[in-house]
């Protein structure tokens, strides 16, 4: 059975509207504000939470949001279950929608969290892909309006691995928000064309603008907000060496720091990397917030749960 049309799904940035963006950005205001107000799960029913790779941040958070939600986390370690040993993705998830309330799931391609939710009745949601990081987004914007009262107009500026799933999902969150993003990296990294073709057009309708730029320091200059992330995600591993050269100009050090805003914030999905992709007294520093930006996970994801199930 296919799922029914109308069962919202994320499973890319782009899957809100620039409008349904900044409802959710709004409701995890409010779901901060109010911690256990909200309790769409309330049974309790379960969401089930799948890890095909390692993660501290999406596991707690994803834990502690469904149970404030009154809900019952089902944290499932891909390698332990059915899933790991080859059992079918369409299969998987026809077992899962009928006893649980919606799917999120942590793995590779983007194929695969695509056929989850093709085959699934019940919201699926993406806790990381190698091609997208949304729920990070929603939590990072989260933070960035919370330090500097609005998003629209904001330059933010992403320096490292163009092509992973952090600088895509700030191209498509960022443009949906209204932002001018700069994703600086080498030119052997640049975001993939399709998925900044797609932002630019967000961007058109939102006032927002988004950049490729190979200069670090063109880049940083100005900019109100500084990301970054690890130069080598998850299951590239063996490309360690070969990275350290290309990216070292990309490092977010004092001096970046220095050239962007003086009142300038600095971003990290984390895990950092100190050292590398960004220096310990840029993230040990007072521009930082990142530990806002961690525990805005909870909230954002708590709030995108509550969307996509009421919109289903
Ligand atoms: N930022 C993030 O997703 O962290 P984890 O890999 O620890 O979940
Ligand atoms: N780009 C990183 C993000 C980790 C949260 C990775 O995919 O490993």
């Amino acid at each position: 059975m296919t799922r029914p049309s109308r069962t919202r799904h994320f499973l890319r940035d782009d899957d809100l509207s620039p409008t349904e963006l900044i409802e959710v950005l709004d409701l995890a205001d409010v779901m901060k504000a109010k911690r256990y107000a909200h309790q769409p799960l309330a049974g309790p029913r379960s969401v089930a939470v799948i890890f095909d790779r390692p993660s501290t941040r999406t596991r707690v958070s994803f834990a502690n949001g469904i149970a404030e939600l009154g809900g019952y986390p089902l944290i499932i370690d891909a390698q332990v279950s059915q899933l790991g040993r080859g059992e079918s993705i369409a299969d998987t998830a026809r077992v899962l929608d009928r006893q649980c309330a919606a799917i999120v799931w942590r793995t590779s391609g983007q194929d695969r969290i695509e056929e989850m939710a093709a085959h699934s009745r019940v919201p699926v949601v993406n806790a990381l892909t190698d091609s997208y990081h949304p729920c990070q987004l929603v939590a990072d914007l989260q933070t960035v309006r919370e330090h500097k009262g609005r998003l629209a107009g904001l330059t933010l500026t992403y320096l490292g691995d163009g092509a992973n799933n952090m600088a895509h999902s700030y191209l498509l969150a960022g443009a949906a928000a209204g932002m001018i993003v700069r994703i600086g990296s080498p030119a052997g990294y640049a975001p993939d064309a399709e998925i900044l073709n797609r932002a630019a057009g967000i961007a058109a309708q939102t006032g927002g603008r988004v950049e490729h730029i190979t200069d670090p320091h063109a880049a940083v200059d100005g900019a109100d907000v500084l990301a970054t992330d690890t130069w080598i995600s998850m299951g590239q591993e063996d490309e360690t060496t070969a990275r350290s050269a290309p990216f070292a100009p990309f490092a977010i050090d004092e001096a970046a720091l220095a050239a962007a805003a003086g009142d300038a914030i600095v971003l990290h999905c984390l895990p950092a990397y100190r050292g590398r992709e960004i220096a310990a007294a840029v993230i040990d520093g007072p521009s930082s917030v990142v530990w806002d930006e961690a525990e805005n996970r909870l909230h954002a994801q708590k709030a995108l749960l509550a969307f996509v199930l009421e919109r289903s």
